[in-house]
């Protein structure tokens, strides 16, 4: 049996961070991933303060959870990266979130498409790489199957993902769909590198074979506490039980820990 544990519980005695270390939050949209992230971004930002840099990548034309949470982070919105030079005081960590562009009448949308794309891909690569470059970073991709695979950005994830840790750079990752599409997936390197692991709720037999490449735990057990997962009806929202999984251990010797954290 795995021990529940509320997320004020999870939060105060259980997150443990490390810089450096990656961390995975997969479930599909809308069960919670984005605030869960924000949630557990805010208490490491009170623990390590201004010895790691904090940064979000927004891929999303709107997405009301993020404007929320990057206020109350106190992360700066910033559409381009580097971000406007300001005399402003320096923020707790910044939120790149590109604008997008709006296709006029008669103007082709798939012409406007690829440029928005393009736009977007820019901007969160060269913040993406900057903080990797400069080290002690988190850079959460809110949508990191968008980002890998519209955004062309699979080959900077694969490299931060295997390399970011002796840079103390640690990619947080929300990802919809585990399995990817047609048109491509997220690195695979994102399934093993990371230390830290999120899943809510998923029936898709093809995203919970994706768990599996995870190593040092058992795929079956893992898809099918995966699917029995609970999920709570709040507000208009139907928010997961999330499966947790820890390869640094409870231990400190390398095992694998787990608990189910509630809403
Ligand atoms: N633990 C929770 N309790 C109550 N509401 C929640 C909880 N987690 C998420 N929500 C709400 O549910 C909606 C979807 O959450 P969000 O984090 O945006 O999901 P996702 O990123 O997986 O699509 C948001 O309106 C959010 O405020
Ligand atoms: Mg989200």
């Amino acid at each position: 049996m795995l021990d529940h544990l509320s997320r004020a519980e999870f939060k105060d005695g259980y997150w443990d961070y490390e810089p450096g270390e990656h961390v995975v939050f997969a479930q599909p949209t809308g069960g919670g991933k984005s605030r869960w992230m924000y949630e557990l971004l805010q208490v490491t930002m009170a623990h390590y303060g201004d010895a790691l840099s904090y940064r979000v990548a927004i891929p999303k034309r709107r997405d009301e959870e993020a404007a929320r949470w990057n206020a109350a982070l106190g992360l700066r919105e910033t559409p381009v990266w580097p971000p406007v030079p300001s005399l402003r005081r320096k923020p707790a960590g910044w939120a790149v979130w590109p604008k997008h562009l709006t296709a006029a009448p008669g103007q082709d949308p798939d012409v406007i498409l690829v440029k928005d794309r393009a736009h977007i891909e820019k901007q969160l690569k060269a913040c993406c790489m900057d903080g990797y470059q400069k080290g002690k970073c988190i850079f959460c991709a809110d949508d990191i199957y968008k980002a890998a695979v519209y955004l062309h950005m699979n080959a900077l994830f694969s490299e931060v993902l295997s390399d970011g840790r002796s840079m103390d750079f640690g990619l947080w990752g929300c990802n919809t769909k585990p399995s990817g599409t047609k048109d491509g997936s997220v690195t695979s390197f994102f399934w093993n590198q990371p230390t830290h692991y999120f899943f809510g709720k998923d029936t898709d037999e093809r995203n919970r074979d994706r768990f599996g490449e995870m190593g040092g735990v058992d795929p079956k057990y893992i898809s099918q506490v995966v699917m029995d997962l609970q999920i709570h009806r709040i507000g208009r929202n139907n928010i997961s039980d999330q499966l947790y999984i820890s390869k640094a251990g409870s231990d400190g010797h390398g095992g694998v820990a787990m608990c189910i954290i509630g809403p």
